[in-house]
């Protein structure tokens, strides 16, 4: 029934985080604007709050990607299910993330949008798991470097549930 779920990093930790790096990104682009590109699904809440807490102008856009096939080692080719709705040619473009694991997502989504001619493009990610990287990404913002455990909450999913926890927790498998 119920998964056991354990606090990684409570709520009030996840806010002061994000209000921090939104302090930090309205300093490094001041005088500009920031086109906030939020990776769907799990990034949608991060995004938001990130948002509110920076104090340069903001636009917004969402891409939704997925990985070929149901490997979850995957081979770091990407499908876009869903493009971005404006062009980001001469825009100061931040790809906000939910997570970088072994980074194949990243990698290959920042290869796409270079293409496309935006006036600077950096990465934002509420949370990093290192240990996991397979592929180099280079992340400008990061809330948290977290253990290789497998966390919910904040927008992350567990088989699409759990996105709505405040909080990042950790899902206790029963053996
Ligand atoms: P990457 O291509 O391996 O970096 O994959 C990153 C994607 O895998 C993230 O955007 C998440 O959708 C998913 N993912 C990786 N680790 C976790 C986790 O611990 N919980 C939930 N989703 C995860
Ligand atoms: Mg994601």
């Amino acid at each position: 029934m119920g998964d056991k779920i354990s606090v990684l990093l409570e709520e009030e930790k996840v806010d002061a985080r994000i209000r921090e790096i939104g302090e930090q990104i309205s300093r490094d682009y001041a005088g500009r604007s920031v086109h906030l590109v939020c990776v769907l699904k799990g990034a949608t809440f991060f995004t938001c709050e990130l948002a509110k807490r920076i104090t340069v102008p903001v636009t917004l856009d969402f891409m939704s990607v997925s990985s070929y096939g149901n490997d979850t080692k995957s081979s770091g080719v990407v499908r876009i299910v869903k493009d971005l709705d404006e062009s980001i040619t001469d825009k100061h473009v931040i790809v906000v993330e939910d997570i970088v694991d072994s980074g194949n997502t990243l990698s290959y989504l920042l290869t796409i949008l270079k293409e496309r001619g935006p006036a600077s493009l950096a990465l934002c990610t509420l949370l990093d798991k290192p240990e996991r990287r397979v592929v180099d990404v280079a992340v400008d913002y990061t809330g948290f470097e977290i253990p290789d455990k497998f966390v919910v909450g904040y927008g992350l999913d567990y088989a699409q549930k759990y996105r709505n926890l405040p909080f990042i927790g950790v899902v206790e498998v029963e053996d």
